[in-house]
């Protein structure tokens, strides 16, 4: 077990360092957003023999360049570069497909497969996978890791507490920093139970049927208190009631646990002997703090990276790279392949910032409206909707200038270098990932990744679980 371990840390170190260098030769690419496309020149950006082969390669064939899990059928003659990177990815990126389920097992003494359609109704498709995935993926766990006790941290409206507590039989104790959300978590507890009390009337009689408890609480990775933590834990299930002989233990959950959420869960897991296991599926990995974001707060631990071997050796990835690594890489891969001229919008985008950032230097990434789709309106009208909201208007000697039409001319050039840059995201989301993995082996734990959500429904698809 110890040596499996020290071979798999020392896989670990040697994916980072590879990967490290393939992020600091390509550092350029990866760092350049996109809405700065025209006004710094990002096409120049590109080695010469790219820039060559790119400029005569056509939108569809794109999609092959974020695809190398799978051999493309060479249909494409990429530059050298760009065949060595992928061949670099097969081998040190995590997969991001999911295996084929084994024939789906429905167990009939869960409630949730009896009345699974209360659990799905008006929740949206890709909630309801994450949801029953992760919950499939809870009940599987060994049960004398936790007896059956699950701590939600960012539970949001606790959906997944729900599921898990109604439908697979775990009691729940959530954590949620928003008290709104608390709110409409209570009354859609309540909801459900209603629903379900009518349909499985033997509920009705069983006292020990548990509802989750909702806590209103902010966990903060600066101040993790393992004592404190574990007492609000024991208060809220009412512990001390309980007999001796059974320890009071838990497995510590998060789905999507944005920014620094999730490494205070990964410290909380370690910090707290009564907790057996942790499992999270991540996001919003821009939102980690850094030593560099921290070096100006009175904060002293920081979210990324996490292990001693990271650390020691000042692993860095900028904010660009972080907040790429969350695209829907899958997704954008078929709009390629079908309604690319939508991608126009990234040229619309890059060509007002080049204006902003001339006449109002400090409006520079302000932050142009979404959800405009560009095949619905003319640049004009872009420009009025995009900028609503800033304290500028795009003047209309700028709109219809020649130099606005010579960009928004090169549009393609600015879907074609996104995608190139795109096809990194995968590597920095698995330096990410990795980071952590390493960090809980170097504290003795046992971990695992491994993909749990269709990446076409819910692109942040990793789980990490961890036993003591
Ligand atoms: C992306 S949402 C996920 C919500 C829920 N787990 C789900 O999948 O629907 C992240 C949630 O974590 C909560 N959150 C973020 N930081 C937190 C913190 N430090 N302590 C407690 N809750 C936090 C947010 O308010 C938000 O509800």
């Amino acid at each position: 077990m110890e040596e499996n371990r020290s071979r798999l840390q020392a896989d670990l170190r040697q994916k980072i360092i590879e990967s490290r260098k393939i992020v600091d030769t390509y550092r350029a690419i990866i760092d350049a957003y996109i809405v700065d496309f025209f006004h710094l020149n990002h096409w120049n950006r590109l080695p010469p023999s790219w820039i060559r082969c790119f400029s005569n390669t056509p939108i569809q064939r794109l999609p092959d360049l974020l695809s190398f899990e799978t051999r493309s059928s060479e249909t494409n003659v990429w530059p050298l570069a760009i065949l060595a990177l992928q061949s670099l990815f097969r081998r040190l990126v995590h997969t991001r497909i999911k295996p084929i389920a084994e024939k789906h097992q429905t167990d009939p003494n869960y409630t949730y497969y009896r009345q699974s359609g209360l659990f799905k109704k008006s929740v949206k498709l890709k909630k309801r996978h994450e949801i029953e995935q992760f919950a499939i993926n809870c009940s599987r766990e060994p049960l004398e890791n936790c007896s059956r006790t699950l701590v939600d941290i960012g539970s949001g409206q606790g959906n997944l507490a729900r599921t898990l507590a109604y439908g697979f039989g775990f009691r729940l104790c959530c954590l949620e920093q928003n008290e709104c959300f608390i709110r409409v978590a209570r009354q859609k507890d309540s909801e459900l139970w209603r629903r379900l009390a009518k349909l499985e009337p033997e509920w009705q009689n069983t006292a020990t049927t548990a509802h989750p408890v909702h806590l209103h609480e902010k966990v903060n990775l600066d101040h993790i208190d393992p004592v404190a933590f574990v007492q609000r834990l024991r208060d809220a299930f009412n512990a001390e009631k309980e007999q001796q002989s059974h320890p009071f233990q838990f497995g510590l959950i998060g789905l999507h646990p944005c920014g620094d959420l999730a490494p205070s869960l990964l410290r909380l897991f370690l910090a707290c002997k009564e907790c057996r296991f942790v499992k999270l599926v991540c996001c919003c990995y821009m939102k980690l703090s850094c030593v560099q974001s921290i070096s100006n707060t009175a904060a002293y631990e920081y979210g990324f990276p996490l292990s001693d071997f990271c650390r020691r050796t000042k692993l860095n990835l900028s904010y660009e790279a972080r907040e790429m690594a969350c695209h829907a890489i899958e997704q954008y891969r078929d709009r390629l392949k079908s309604d690319y001229h939508e991608l126009k919008i990234h040229a619309y985008r890059a060509a007002i910032e080049s204006i902003i950032v001339r006449l109002r230097p400090d409006l520079k990434h302000a932050g142009l409206k979404g959800g405009i789709k560009a095949t619905e309106v003319n640049f004009a009208e872009y420009c009025h909707r995009a900028v609503a909201g800033l304290e500028i208007t795009v003047p209309e000697e700028d709109v219809h200038s020649e130099a606005t039409l010579a960009r928004l001319n090169r549009w393609e050039e600015v879907v074609k270098f996104y995608t190139l840059r795109l096809m990194f995201a995968p590597l920095i989301e698995t330096i990410v990932l990795y980071d952590r993995w390493l960090f809980l082996l170097e504290k003795g734990s046992n971990a695992r990744i491994e993909v749990l959500f269709d990446p076409y429904l819910s692109p942040r698809n990793h789980v990490i679980t961890a036993y003591k």
